[in-house]
């Protein structure tokens, strides 16, 4: 069944976290319009809320009113709880604005993300001068912030949510900074960016982020761009599936965001971006169109950032593929909501696909003619659910997708998207 059409991705859940969080640390008053619907950001939200945050829903969008750091006053239990759900990008980037905040908070999470790492945050913000606890490296994060000093860190790990928590922690240390972050590889760029349209003080050089003390402020709107990491499921299905056009509107072209484009030209497909805006984020539309069957590519260890949320449904394509792809180097994959190199291997196994992981490499042969089993199991991971569910599509097999309730983590709509592209 092809799939095609135009349709507008839902906001991206990246950039609409950091909105509320860096209001947190801005003053004024802003309509975010087209944030994102998922429960990762209503965490994120509802936290936002329990610091004394104002979002109200109005017309047109969700009102923010910034906080300018006027966290509440201790309850009488002297510390305030956070719930963050299943999302740890909401968990890591609070850490770092808790990090300078008078006060003692708790951030728990639900049973998978109480199972992933926080000392990769913590680490850098006691050095910074924080208190911060966590349990054997894990949730809960007990964080007694203020009097923070500026420092520079080079991170260990290429991850956007350990920049990003050390950023909002450097916008609230006493000295006058900077607080310089070296990144390994280039991640997703959206604190920086968002940190420098909210009139922070900023400068990026390469792979070094300077952030300096500072209160941010908000504008009168905020168009938050499509997400890319969602729409990924219906482009990459495009690719792979004869017939198929699909062009995903008003969507964050971010280079560190779009590597599946890259990769899936590489493949075969016909794939076409026109950008239509670069402030405060590269936006516009990304069309991709099948083009005969894929091919299968090598990809590397510096690109798995720029795909890092699309390795599932790039291993997918990858199934349809002729020849062996590999992804190198995908060891940052197996900390996410489950170990997602055993996931792909497991349930895309299950369907027949030949997929083994060497070291931290994945690797794919392909083409598969799929087997199909009674039922498949998502391991409640939002993205493997979104993958196997497109996976099934290919395969024209109408089979129960175990813990697919987890999809409204990320993309609530997906499944009514995925029937109106295929009515096209
Ligand atoms: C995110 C960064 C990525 C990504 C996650 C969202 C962010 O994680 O997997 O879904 O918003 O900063 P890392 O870059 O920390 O690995």
């Amino acid at each position: 069944m092809p799939l095609r059409g135009r349709f507008t991705p839902p906001g991206d859940k990246s950039v609409s976290h950091r909105l509320l969080i860096l209001s947190l640390l801005a003053k004024g008053e802003m309509l975010v319009q087209g944030i994102s619907d998922c429960k990762d950001v209503a965490s994120t939200l509802s936290c936002f809320q329990a610091l004394g945050g104002k979002a109200v829903p109005e017309q047109g969008g969700l009102r923010v009113t910034g906080l300018n750091r006027a966290f509440p006053a201790m309850p009488e239990s002297g510390e305030i709880e956070l719930d963050c759900g299943n999302s740890g990008t909401t968990m890591r980037l609070l850490t770092g604005v808790l990090a300078g905040a008078p006060g003692r908070y708790a951030l728990t999470g639900d049973a998978q993300l109480s199972r992933r790492p926080m000392e990769r945050v913590a680490e850098p913000l006691r050095l910074m001068g924080a208190k911060i606890e966590t349990v054997g490296g894990k949730p809960p994060v007990i964080v007694t912030g203020g009097g923070l000093s500026s420092v520079t860190y080079v991170l260990k790990d290429a991850s956007a949510q350990i920049k990003g928590a050390i950023l909002n922690a450097g916008l609230s240390v006493k000295d006058e900074g900077p607080t310089v972050v070296v990144e390994k590889a280039a991640t997703r760029p959206h604190s920086e960016r968002l940190i420098d349209y909210f009139k922070g003080t900023v400068a990026v050089k390469g792979l070094q982020i300077s952030v300096k003390p500072g209160t941010l402020e908000l504008k009168e709107t905020f168009l938050t761009p499509a997400d890319p990491s969602s729409a990924a499921f219906f482009l990459v299905g495009a690719a792979m599936l004869p017939d198929s056009q699909v062009t995903a509107a008003g969507m964050l072209l971010s280079p560190a965001r779009i590597g599946f484009l890259r990769v899936l030209d590489r493949m075969g497909a016909k794939v076409s971006i026109t950008l239509t805006s670069d402030t405060p984020e590269p936006t516009g539309e990304a069309t991709v169109a099948y083009n005969g069957p894929l091919k299968a590519t090598e990809i590397s260890a510096e690109e798995i950032p720029s795909i890092i949320d699309e390795v599932p449904i790039l291993a997918l394509a990858a199934t349809r593929a002729e020849g062996r792809t590999v992804f190198r180097q995908a060891h940052e994959l197996r900390i996410k909501e489950t170990d997602r190199l055993m996931s792909i291997r497991h349930q895309l196994g299950a369907l027949g696909a030949r997929v083994k992981v060497e070291g931290d490499d994945l690797i794919v042969e392909g083409p598969t003619s799929f087997i199909i089993p009674e039922s498949v199991d998502s391991g409640s991971d939002h993205r493997l659910a979104m993958t196997l569910s497109m996976a099934l599509l290919a395969a024209k097999a109408k089979i129960p997708i175990l813990g697919a309730e987890s999809i409204a983590i990320s993309y609530p709509g997906f499944e009514a998207q995925l029937e109106a592209l295929c009515k096209g």
